[in-house]
Formats: C-alpha cells, sequence, structure tokens
C-alpha cells in the first residue's frame, strides 16, 4: 500500500472515529438481553423543556398509568392541540396484572423522560410494557419501525429442529393472537420438541397492539418471526421489539404459568417417538 493510500485510510479512519458518536445518536437505541429494557429515541423533531408537547406528554402518560377505568392493559388516547398534540400508547404484556401494568407503565414513562427528553417521538419496550409516543399520529396503523432484537445468548441443543419447530409454534400463535378484540391481541402457550434424544419445551408469547386490525396484526408478527434468523437463530430464546407488535419465546417458562397452554401444531405427525413434518 503506498502512502497517499494510507494516508487516505488514515483520514477515513478519523473522520469515521469523529462520527461515530453522531451515528450512535441518532440511532440511540439501547438493548440488552441482561437490561431487559429496550428505547429508541426517533429525532424526527424537538419539544422545548417546560412547553406545551412536554406537559401534554406527561400529562397524557400519568393518565394512562393512574388509569382504573380499564383492565385491559392497553392504553391509546392523544392529548392537546396542534402543533403540541401528543398521541400515545402503552400496552402490557397480556398476562401481568393491572398492578404491575401500571408499575412498567409509571416507570417506562421516566425512561421515555430520562432518556429521550424533548424527543418528538420515542419508545421503550419492557418486560411488561411498551410505551410509545410521537407527534405523528400512530393509532390504528402498522409500524415495522424501530424494531429491536434481544436474543438469548445460549444456544438451542437442536438448531435446526428447534427453529423448524418454532417458525410452526410461532404462526399458530399469531393466528390466536390475530383473532383477538379490539382490546386485546394476545396469545402465549408452550410446544414440547420431542426429538430422538431430546424432550425440550418452547415456551412463546406475540402480541400486537389492540387498535390494529386482524391483516395488520398478523403481517406485524409475521414480519417478526421473519426477523428471527436475523434477530436469534440457533438461539433457545429471544425477543424481537416492534412498534407495533412483539414475540418472545425461551425453553423457560417466563410468563405467568396461568397464561400458559399445550399448543398443538398443525402439520406435525409423530412417528416412532419423532416429530415429523408434512
Ligand atoms: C409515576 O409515579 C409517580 C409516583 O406515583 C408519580 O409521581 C409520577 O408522576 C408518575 N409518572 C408518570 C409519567 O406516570
Ligand atoms: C387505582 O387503583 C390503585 C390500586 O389498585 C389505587 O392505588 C388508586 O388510588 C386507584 N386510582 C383511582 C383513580 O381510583
Ligand atoms: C394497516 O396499517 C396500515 C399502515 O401500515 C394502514 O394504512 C391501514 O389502514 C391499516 N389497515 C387496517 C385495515 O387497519
Ligand atoms: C384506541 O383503540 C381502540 C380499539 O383498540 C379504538 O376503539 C379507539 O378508537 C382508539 N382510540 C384512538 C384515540 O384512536
Ligand atoms: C398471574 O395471573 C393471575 C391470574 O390472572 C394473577 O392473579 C396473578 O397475580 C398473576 N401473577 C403474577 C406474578 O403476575
Amino acid at each position: 500500500m503506498d502512502s497517499s493510500r494510507l494516508l487516505i485510510l488514515f483520514s477515513v479512519s478519523i473522520l469515521l472515529g469523529l462520527l461515530a458518536p453522531a451515528v450512535a445518536q441518532v440511532n440511540d437505541a439501547v438493548c440488552t438481553y441482561t437490561d431487559d429494557i429496550c428505547r429508541r429515541c426517533s429525532y424526527i423533531g424537538t419539544y422545548e423543556d417546560g412547553g406545551a408537547y412536554q406537559k401534554n406528554l406527561n400529562t397524557l402518560l400519568s393518565s394512562f398509568s393512574s388509569n382504573n377505568q380499564t383492565n385491559s392493559g392497553f392504553y391509546n388516547s392523544s392529548m392537546g392541540q396542534e402543533p403540541d398534540k401528543v398521541n400515545a400508547i402503552a400496552l402490557c404484556r397480556g398476562d401481568v396484572s393491572l398492578n404491575d401494568c401500571h408499575t412498567c407503565v409509571n416507570q417506562s414513562s421516566s425512561i421515555l423522560f430520562t432518556y429521550c427528553s424533548n424527543q418528538d417521538e420515542a419508545i421503550v419496550w419492557g418486560v411488561f410494557c411498551m410505551v410509545r409516543y410521537s407527534s405523528k399520529l400512530i393509532f390504528g396503523t402498522q409500524e415495522d419501525e424501530p424494531s429491536e432484537y434481544v436474543p438469548s445468548p445460549f444456544n438451542a441443543i437442536d438448531p435446526e429442529e428447534f427453529d423448524l419447530v418454532l417458525n410452526l409454534f410461532l404462526d399458530t400463535l399469531t393466528e390466536k393472537a390475530a383473532s383477538g378484540d379490539s382490546l386485546k391481541k394476545f396469545a402465549a402457550g408452550h410446544v414440547i420438541i420431542q426429538g430422538s434424544t431430546t424432550t425440550q419445551p418452547i415456551y412463546a408469547l406475540v402480541q400486537c397492539t389492540p387498535d390494529l386490525g386482524k391483516q395488520n396484526c398478523s403481517d406485524c408478527l409475521k414480519g417478526a418471526i421473519s426477523k428471527i434468523p436475523e434477530c436469534c437463530g440457533g438461539k433457545q430464546g429471544g425477543r424481537v421489539l416492534k412498534a407495533s407488535c412483539n414475540l418472545r419465546f425461551d425453553t423457560n417458562l417466563f410468563y405467568n404459568f396461568t397464561a400458559d397452554s399445550l399448543v398443538t401444531l398443525p402439520g406435525m405427525v409423530k412417528l416412532n417417538g419423532c416429530l415429523h413434518y408434512n
């Protein structure tokens, strides 16, 4: 390599080094498997401290975590007048109690104010709930972005068989969740993989914001399922988080056992103790 090319390479590295913090900020997603909480600020615009947008946002999010009128775990409303109108959605995981739901929405709101302060749009996914707000209309529409992946650090025992069963399983749960009503689109359950040498359960949970129509919910979850290889291929667990829907799976029971049931998969037959697929 001659010296001029070296110089260019050197300059480019410096430039990238300088740009890196800015890029990281614009794509400010923070998310780890052990932290359990992911957040993303959108940077579509900003609001002022003490301004009407901030007040509307605070009132709206507080009203969600103190709302005893509904126990569906879903909140969607707007507050204020243009240009300071805020639209927000909070969705609690389908199996959590109202109290845990409110605690999660309250804590998630604080995270949004702390880490996405002054941003016109942001989202946070906790273990028990998701909270998002925007200056744009967000109700009844399927949003694929932003999305985040949280893979388990642990590998599946037989990744090929695991992924095959997982896909079929999540398709079945998706159908069930999408058929839910306008207050809840949620499904959870488990299947048991009976391989020739191992027996292993997979627990999974899928959920859409119930303001989505059946088709949009199904499309959103199918999109999330299609990201599993990218997110968590070969892993024994993971979460795919989208603005309008999310899914989670693991070999351990991670949701309330009262929401659990054994799911029968179509197109699967057992021959000589092994699973086969039609
Ligand atoms: C969270 O709860 C605390 C204590 O009840 C309350 O002061 C605060 O306003 C709540 N914040 C939001 C955004 O709900
Ligand atoms: C809502 O319920 C919680 C506990 O379940 C209670 O502390 C709170 O006062 C109730 N809020 C209203 C407005 O009734
Ligand atoms: C589905 O979502 C799209 C946006 O992604 C929206 O334009 C459309 O109205 C929704 N369809 C239904 C039937 O709710
Ligand atoms: C909130 O969602 C429900 C259905 O899930 C819908 O009936 C209602 O109109 C929505 N509210 C807003 C403000 O979009
Ligand atoms: C599990 O669900 C049951 C019934 O829905 C509820 O009474 C219980 O509080 C839940 N347990 C936890 C840990 O959330």
